[in-house]
């Protein structure tokens, strides 16, 4: 799949959010090497605490259907700014595929490209 064609899906993904709270609605599509993809929204709740991003209920549907080996993911926020991954998403994601790639879009289209290695350096791992 194209870049173009993640983000997209990420595009359509984050028009699913469940963003009552905050108003930022965020999309991501997570694709395998077999090339399917599974998409996620940012899910929040009225204690704030539970609120999950778009890209952990991308991966926790993905790994809950047994996949454990990811190629790509692209987030999408409609902002101005590039929508960055949280700390907590970029740990949970390298559980499973510090190689994997990283594309962060905006409203107009655009998008940076990163390894998840480059955006979470010496990584907590168990031994
Ligand atoms: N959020 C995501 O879904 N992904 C990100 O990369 C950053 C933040 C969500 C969490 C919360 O629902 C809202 O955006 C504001 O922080």
């Amino acid at each position: 799949m194209t870049d173009r064609e993640l983000i997209n899906l990420a595009i359509e993904a984050s028009q699913k959010a469940y963003a009552p709270y905050s108003g930022f609605s965020v999309g991501a599509a997570l694709e395998c090497p077999e090339g399917i993809v599974f998409t996620g929204c940012n899910v929040e709740n009225a204690a704030l605490g539970n609120c999950i991003c778009a890209e952990r209920t991308a991966l926790v549907k993905a790994v809950s259907e047994g996949r454990r080996s990811f190629r790509k993911m692209a987030v999408f926020a409609d902002t101005s700014r590039y929508c960055m991954p949280c700390g907590t998403c970029r740990q949970m994601l390298y559980e499973f595929s510090p190689e994997m790639e990283i594309l962060c879009a905006k409203s107009n289209g655009s998008y940076v490209s990163y390894k998840l290695k480059e955006l979470l350096p010496n990584a907590f791992v168990l031994d």
